[in-house]
């Protein structure tokens, strides 16, 4: 039992132009074809120690149900779906929620996690960030433009100074933006 909050981090993966995905929801561009010389990868150890750094998973019900069409990638950690609906659980570590985000942190998450991941889709992320609820944000951008789709900062109507903790560029084009969130400066 923790009784500290957790490290609630965001994270999204974007294209040049700021969209997670097609307007259709299709997220086929996320698998580059690119190739770039200097980048990194990463090795398998490091793969599972980052796996295990994170103790559970927040997503809409829409990320949800996409990740059950595509291939679960969350293992077996524990995942929060937020809903209104009686969606059915095709996975025993699913857990569904309904109610503020300010209960799901005192309630949910603060008795039983250290290390959060807020993984989408768009509507969850501005809502924790519009709330003052996120720590840090991972961005991967994609070296890709999509042109049109679902946009991860869609005018979230209000402003945040970042201070960026670190880069990686990959091997396949990829590269990682962390940034930690400091408080609100001003609301529109
Ligand atoms: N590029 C990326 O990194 C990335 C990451 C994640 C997702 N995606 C893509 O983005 C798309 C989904 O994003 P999205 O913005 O459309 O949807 P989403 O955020 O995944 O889901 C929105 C739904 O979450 C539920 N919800 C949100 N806040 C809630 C609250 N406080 N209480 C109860 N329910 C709440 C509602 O569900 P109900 O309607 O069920 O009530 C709402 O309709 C998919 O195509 C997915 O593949 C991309």
């Amino acid at each position: 039992m923790s009784h500290q909050s957790p490290t609630i981090t965001l994270h999204m993966v974007s294209s040049l132009d700021g969209f997670i995905a097609r307007k259709n929801g299709d997220v086929s561009w996320m698998q580059s074809t690119d190739h770039y010389e200097k980048g990194t990868t990463l090795t398998e150890e490091q793969i599972t120690t980052f796996l295990q750094s994170v103790d559970c998973y927040v997503m809409g019900s829409r990320t949800y149900e996409h990740a059950l069409e595509l291939g679960w990638p969350y293992g077996n950690t524990p995942v929060i779906v937020l809903t209104n609906r009686d969606l059915p659980n095709k996975r025993g570590t699913v857990e569904f929620y309904s109610g503020t985000l300010q209960r799901l942190l005192s309630e949910r998450l603060k008795p039983h996690f250290r290390n959060v991941w807020v993984v989408g889709g768009s509507r969850l992320t501005k809502d924790f960030l519009q709330q003052n609820l996120a720590d840090e944000i991972v961005l991967s951008i994609m070296p890709v433009i999509l042109g049109d789709g679902l946009p991860f900062f869609d005018h979230i109507g209000t402003e945040r100074q970042l201070h960026l903790k670190d880069s990686t560029a990959y091997k396949d084009g990829m590269v990682e933006l962390r940034y930690t969130v400091q408080q609100e400066t001003s609301k529109h």
